[in-house]
């Protein structure tokens, strides 16, 4: 997915992604991460996501990176919160206490940027990127992201060749050839949906939401 499919995602507001509510799966199953509290949490390509308040709710420093300046402002905005902003290399930091967002390209973040990360809370990241972007995508984290590190994955599974994405669907099988060789890999939960319209157009009437754990 090219940078600019994104912008005009944003620029036309079609953030279908975006939710309104907490997820529910981060808040069922981010315990089983055991992050230390007050560490940080890396959450790649952020969005708005109201996710980051309730990681900051439960005591976390929370560390976000999302292309669009319009996404980031419109967290702010909306949540009634005003962010110091400041040029750091390619990036331009918002921050605020215990938040920052960096706006700008996952791939240009560094491991000094993230040396401080403890967890990766990855909701329709992973799945937001085309097949061929998903191993740039796991070797840019793996590279950039300390050794001890737990991620909490939520991916989507529906036939694939019956919609196009995004979102994409990744499934566990693909999941594991990612990630089996760095992470212990656990499935903590399968949920079947119905799916949204644009789908069931399609013939995918079901789409099912999986969970991961990814510990070392
Ligand atoms: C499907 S949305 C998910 C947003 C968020 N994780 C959520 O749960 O609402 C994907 C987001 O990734 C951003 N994005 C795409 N490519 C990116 C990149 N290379 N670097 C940073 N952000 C990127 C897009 O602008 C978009 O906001």
């Amino acid at each position: 997915m090219e940078a600019q499919f994104w912008h005009d995602r944003w620029t036309a507001n079609q953030i279908g992604f975006h939710q309104t509510e907490i997820n529910r799966h981060l808040q069922s199953y981010w315990s089983r991460l055991n992050a230390p509290k007050g560490s940080t949490i890396f959450v790649p390509l952020c969005g708005k996501s109201l996710d980051m308040l309730w990681l900051l709710e439960q005591g976390y420093r929370v560390f976000g990176v999302e292309l669009s300046t319009l996404a980031v402002e419109a967290f702010f905005t909306e949540n009634q919160l005003s962010a110091k902003q400041e040029t750091v290399g390619a990036f331009t930091r918002w921050k605020l206490d215990e938040l920052e967002i960096w706006c700008g390209d996952f791939f240009q973040l560094t491991a000094e940027d993230l040396s401080h990360v403890t967890a990766v809370y990855d909701r329709a990241s992973l799945i937001a990127l085309p097949p061929e972007m998903r191993q740039a995508y796991q070797q840019q984290l793996l590279s950039i992201l300390p050794p001890q590190i737990a991620i909490l994955l939520i991916t989507l599974n529906y036939p694939q060749h019956l919609v196009k994405g995004p979102p994409f669907s990744v499934p566990e099988k693909e999941v594991y050839s990612l990630y089996q060789a760095d992470f212990n890999i656990e499935l903590l939960d399968r949920i079947s949906e119905p799916a949204m319209p644009r789908f069931q157009e399609k013939g995918v009437d079901i789409i099912a939401e999986e969970i991961f754990s990814l510990t070392r």
